[in-house]
């Protein structure tokens, strides 16, 4: 214990924790002056001085008989229970006078810390300036992007959603009390996700860390999953568990596309790093025995230097490996989970569908950038290691053939040689965007479900018995939500097929209390050959509640394939369950789930607001980035226009501040209104029917202003 003129602090010697004791670097400080600044005049450092023999803390005995603090320790102080019970000088109050202290509290490393809190907090002025500091920064932090629309109660909700991106980033997932699991690290697909909300408010700040996060990537197409402090920084697994989850492939890149489109920045694709390397190996299915700590975690080539690699070849190598690694029916292996991580028992004959399908349709996307990199750029060749080929030029079929070419590829890359080989882009376009179209049509094809309830929907997973979790059983119609989003957003599903699977989703998903769209109906007897979820209650989490980021993506994919007014019924549904405050019992925002009571859950732990915040502005006010390229393409209802038809947006474009101001004076609903007339800061530009598209450096050339307004009028 420490004692200062303004507090104490203390250090404990260790962190007390029986599976291994650590020396403590901690102080925990506490300091307070008046409002002037005038330090205390002593203080009760213990609580054993503080409460006295026999009192308790509500009736302390240096409260009670006024003592004053001792100016020399009645006996030893460290080692004691400290307290900050600071004593200022007497001072009269009159009536309807007012003194006022400040106390500050705090954690640090560094004891010099408490030194310059009393500098910086220790008055009333001081705090004031903190304070109005404080507001600022997270005002502008709020300003990034502000919708203003015909409902305000929405539009604040949304203030309080957007903020939920940067407090997962600086805290962590679970980093409140009321979280029942996790330690507030971050896993690989959840940090990939909150990105893109930090993307659209500032594509720039995270460019560097997009790129070292790559540096987590094996050569089997896995990764180390827990994102350390520091940039680049890694460990393969929270638990120290070897496993896979097939989703992480499929994160990075559509992050990765999000950030080009916002900014044309292709260059991001050729940027270099290290792969991860450890024990694991085939995708945790094998121990390379071989490797030690002494190796390090940056994989190397032949000749024993660290092998860099471009964010492209991770891309490509994240997808091709999963494209072949797929199980009896054909669909990709759900190996130890996908983005359901409660999916962990079916790692042998699992297949997961969703994720089938967002491979799938991001091979295309993959080939089309690689396609606009040989336009926009004039690149012609793209350089990648030489097993990585093998992959890509692989004419692979049938599941066995596929499961074939990928064990030949881990064969190869046993010793992985470090060589590299030139390969004409468009080839690779096209090998990626074959490859991902056949993974489309067969899902398309093969896994669409008729059911005997007349409910027709896509089949989302096979068990570890290679059976389907969907469709009949004896105990009612099987069917998830997962699939339907990621088959719609993918592009695998007919126009038909999306209506068909919405129209399933409001009968089997909807929740008959909340009315809120459930992840999945019951599991059954699907809990030992399929995941530990379905041990749970039903009602609950994943299984059975409202699960907010599931129920954001779907409605983001039926706006994303043109289904505007059932994408704003599902977004709709959400708000009024996260708003329905006697029932949510939370404060705004979106919570991970809410329960079969209509109950908001693990606040702020969850990756819905990033997706929440893209639907908004990419989707539903339709302010989009192609390659750079500023797209305007609204896809508001008419109820979400204001008295006088308009609706606006706040936010920034290739550096500069927009406001974009959609006027539907008629009041027309999506479908009825044209984009009519369009202007920049009033100068006209020329519209299409349904969508504009300003050229960067045209964009560049017309906000030429703080603050440039866009008016865009639909008739
Ligand atoms: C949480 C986990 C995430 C997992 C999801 C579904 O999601 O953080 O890793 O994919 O549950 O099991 P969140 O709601 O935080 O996005």
């Amino acid at each position: 214990m420490k004692l200062y003129d303004y507090g104490l602090s203390i250090k404990p010697t260790i962190h007390h924790d029986e599976r291994g004791h650590e020396p403590n670097d901690t102080y925990y400080y506490v300091v307070a002056a008046d409002a002037e600044g005038t330090k205390p005049i002593g203080q009760f450092p213990t609580v054993q001085e503080f409460i006295g023999d026999g009192g308790t803390l509500d009736h302390p005995q240096a409260i009670v008989q006024n003592l004053p603090p001792y100016q020399n320790a009645p006996n030893r102080r460290d080692g004691m229970e400290s307290i900050g019970a600071i004593r200022f000088a007497t001072t009269s109050l009159g009536p309807q006078e007012t003194k006022e202290y400040i106390v500050v509290f705090g954690v640090t490393d560094h004891e010099q810390d408490i030194h310059r809190a009393v500098g910086r907090y220790c008055s009333h002025e001081k705090v004031q300036k903190a304070y109005e500091e404080n507001h600022a920064f997270w005002t502008e932090k709020l300003n990034a992007i502000v919708f203003q629309s015909g409902d305000r109660d929405f539009d604040c909700w949304l203030k309080w959603v957007s903020l939920q991106p940067t407090l997962r980033k600086i805290f962590g997932c679970s980093f409140l009390p009321h979280h029942d699991y996790g330690r507030g690290g971050r896993g690989w697909r959840d940090l990939w996700q909150d990105y893109l909300a930090l993307i659209l408010q500032n594509p720039n700040d995270v460019r560097k860390i997009l790129i070292a996060n790559f540096n987590g990537v094996r050569t089997d197409g896995s990764n180390a999953t827990m994102i350390l402090k520091g940039i680049g920084n890694f460990a393969a697994d929270r638990n120290k568990i070897s496993r896979v989850w097939m989703d992480h492939g499929v994160w990075p890149f559509y992050t990765i596309k999000l950030y080009i489109d916002r900014t044309g920045d292709l260059d991001i694709l050729f940027e270099k790093g290290s792969y991860w390397k450890d024990h694991q190996i085939r995708r945790a299915k094998a121990r390379d025995f071989q490797w030690t700590s002494e190796y390090g975690n940056r994989q190397k080539d032949a000749e024993g230097n660290i092998y860099e690699g471009t964010v492209l070849e991770k891309m490509m190598l994240q997808h091709l490996v999963c494209y072949h690694n797929v199980g009896e029916h054909g669909n990709m292996k759900l190996e130890d989970a996908d983005w359901n991580d409660q999916l962990d028992l079916a790692s042998h004959r699992g297949e997961s569908v969703p994720f089938t399908c967002f491979y799938g349709s991001n091979l295309i996307a993959m080939g089309e950038l690689l396609k606009i990199c040989a336009e926009k750029r004039g690149i012609q060749n793209i350089l990648v290691f030489k097993e990585l080929a093998s992959l890509l030029f692989s004419e692979a079929n049938t599941p066995a053939e596929k499961n074939a070419v990928l064990s030949a590829y881990f064969d190869s890359i046993d010793r992985f040689s470090g060589e590299c080989v030139e390969i004409k882009i468009e080839d690779a376009a096209a090998q990626l965007i074959r490859k991902g179209e056949s993974v489309l049509q067969r899902v398309r094809e093969r896994e669409w479900i008729v059911s005997q309830s007349g409910n027709e929907f896509f089949r989302g997973y096979y068990n570890d018995d290679g059976n389907s979790v969907d469709g009949d059983r004896a105990d009612g119609t099987a069917m998830n939500l997962t699939a339907q989003t990621f088959a719609v957003m993918s592009g695998a599903a007919t126009d038909e097929q999306v209506q068909k699977a919405y129209a399933a989703a409001g009968k089997l998903l909807k929740d008959p209390t909340t009315g809120g769209y459930r992840l999945t109906t019951p599991l059954g007897d699907n809990t030992w050959n399929f995941g530990r979820g379905f041990a749970l209650i039903y009602g609950e989490k994943e299984t059975g509640g409202m699960f907010s980021h599931m129920a954001v993506m779907f409605c983001n994919a039926l706006y994303q394939r043109g289904f505007i007014h059932e994408g704003y019924e599902v977004l709709t549904n959400i708000f009024r369950l996260c708003t329905d405050t006697e029932k949510a019992k939370i404060y705004p925002g979106i919570p991970e789930y809410i329960n079969n009571y209509g109950q908001g859950k693990y606040h702020y732990v969850t990756g819905s607001a990033s997706w929440l915040i893209l639907t908004m502005l990419n989707e539903i006010y339709g302010i989009k980035g192609e390659v750079g390229d500023l797209v305007l393409e609204p896809k508001l209802v008419k109820e979400q226009f204001d008295s006088e038809g308009a609706v606006h947006v706040q936010t920034s474009f290739a550096g500069k501040r927009i406001t974009v101001n959609y006027v539907n004076a008629l009041r027309k609903d999506y479908g009825e209104y044209k984009i009519a007339n369009a202007s920049i800061n009033g100068r006209r530009i020329e519209p299409q029917e349904h969508r504009i598209k300003i050229e960067k450096s045209q964009l560049i050339k017309l906000c030429d202003r703080e603050t440039n307004s866009l008016e865009i009028v639909l008739l």
